[in-house]
């Protein structure tokens, strides 16, 4: 791997071997030491759109790692970019800084952009509703955990499904294993692109779609809830149209199957019943730990470390 833009950069084995990485990262983060792979290595993150889990994680990567960070969390308005300076020009000047990078920003297609100016590696932490590659991995390390497979089972995934670059990931990364079965819940204006659908349908994978979470429950082993995402949509009116349309509850999960998992990228935004969270099946905590590690194994990947 040059840069890790697109989930569709990752073969499955590729995607296998980080996993394994990740596995012998994951005490090093559960008992907050530190090793010194990326001892003289420089990260930047590079953020032109808010962050908590992604930004934060990745620096506790590369400090666990033994590297160090240079960072700014709102580039759009304290670097350059406010005086005009090109995406490209700003990887050629961050490349000079560090050793390698990671972007979020709210334009699709921008990190690649970005990366084209870059002599390092550039990883892809979100580009507005196209593609949020390490989420994705993260979120099938906490499956292949929980379940022990990455095979054989049913994923429902709810909510905003047409904005959400993470269930868009977790789509193109699960094309790569068989015999998973995927239930799309989310309303009619807010459904899986079509052309995603399709090609999960050409690699015969069986999708359903509807806009009933709770006739769906009691199907899958895996829930991929996501939110409603109220900075995607044009006006206030038409996200309220929407706000609040699936709210996980204690009542639901009770109509869940006993090893079911419950995933959820964050942040909470009036979709998920604090109560739930002491559910042992909700694991939405749990995948913000098993992140570190992951992209400790992606880090360490593209630094040759
Ligand atoms: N999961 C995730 O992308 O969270 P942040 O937006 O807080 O980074």
């Amino acid at each position: 791997m040059k840069h890790l833009l697109s989930s569709k950069d990752l073969t499955r084995d590729e995607v296998l071997a980080l996993f394994v990485r990740a596995g012998e990262f994951l005490p090093v983060v559960k008992e907050r030491r530190r090793l010194n792979l990326a001892e003289g290595k420089i990260l930047a993150t590079l953020f032109y759109e808010p962050s908590t889990r992604t930004r934060f994680s990745f620096e506790t990567a590369m400090l666990r790692l033994g590297g160090m960070v240079i960072s700014n969390a709102d580039m759009g308005s304290t670097s350059s970019a406010k005086k005009g300076e090109t995406l490209y020009d700003t990887g050629k000047m961050a490349s000079t800084f560090a050793d390698i990078i990671a972007m979020r920003h709210p334009q699709p297609g921008s990190v690649a952009e970005l990366a084209l100016g870059s002599s390092v590696p550039v990883i892809n932490g979100g580009d507005g509703p196209g593609d949020h590659p390490t989420q994705g991995l993260l979120d099938l390390f906490t499956i292949q955990r929980a379940l022990g497979r990455l095979e054989n089972f049913t994923i429902a995934m709810v909510g905003d499904l047409k904005y959400s670059r993470v269930v868009h990931s977790q789509c193109e990364y699960l094309m790569h294993f068989t015999g998973v079965r995927f239930i799309l819940v989310s309303p009619e204006g807010l459904k899986m692109p079509a052309e995603l659908v399709e090609r999960l349908r050409g690699k015969g994978f069986e999708v359903s779609e509807t806009a009933d979470l709770e006739s769906v429950m009691g199907e899958c082993d895996v829930l991929s809830d996501t939110r409603i995402q109220q900075e995607r949509f044009a006006t206030q009116e038409e996200y309220e149209r929407y706000n609040g349309v699936y709210i996980l509850t204690p009542a639901l999960m009770a109509k869940a199957k006993p090893d079911m998992i419950v995933i959820d990228p964050l942040p909470r935004v009036n979709h998920i019943d604090p109560a739930v969270d002491s559910d042992p099946r909700a694991r939405y905590f749990e995948q913000v730990e098993n992140g570190v590690a992951v992209r400790m194994a992606i880090l360490a990947e593209l630094l040759g470390v």
